[in-house]
């Protein structure tokens, strides 16, 4: 069986393509999955994509991905800067964790400098755009030392 790994996305990202796009980018969320599951089939990984406006439910997914799951993505979006919970809930998660964010939030706003989620990702990808999901997946691939499909 494929390994499988979690690709999760916080809050609004479900407006992807339509919400400010000059920072943001065209494509949708659909667009995105699309992507992941291809480069999954790719990289022989089974992939589990989630958006969800409410934390709670992202806490619930990463709970699920315990003992499960070989690695997650996730784009916490603005939970990113707020949210201990999401922390907490990812210090539970043995396997590697990959923090995506698709425009640069170092160049924005200072609040959007600091991430709670940081701490225990494995690695970061900022800025470049929604191909970031794509080099996530190649990472967590490379760590979990997954066969091609
Ligand atoms: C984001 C950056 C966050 O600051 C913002 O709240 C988002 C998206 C990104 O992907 O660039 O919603 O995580």
């Amino acid at each position: 069986m494929s390994p499988i790994v979690v690709v999760l996305n916080g809050p609004n990202l479900n407006l992807l393509g339509k919400r400010e796009p000059e920072i943001y980018g065209h494509e949708t969320l659909a667009d995105v999955e699309a992507d992941c599951r291809r480069i999954g089939a790719e990289l022989g990984l089974s992939i589990e994509f989630h958006q969800s406006n409410r934390e709670y439910e992202i806490i619930e997914w990463i709970h699920g991905a315990r003992d499960r799951a070989a690695g997650v993505v996730i784009n916490p979006a603005a939970f990113t800067h707020t949210s201990v919970a999401i922390l907490d809930a990812l210090h539970t998660f043995a396997g590697p964790i990959i923090e995506v964010h698709i425009s640069n939030v170092h160049k924005r706003e200072a609040f959007r400098h600091h991430s709670f989620v940081s701490g225990v990702a494995s690695g970061i990808i900022v800025g470049c755009g929604t191909q970031g999901y794509d080099l996530a997946l190649r990472r967590i691939a490379k760590l979990i030392g997954a066969k091609k499909g």
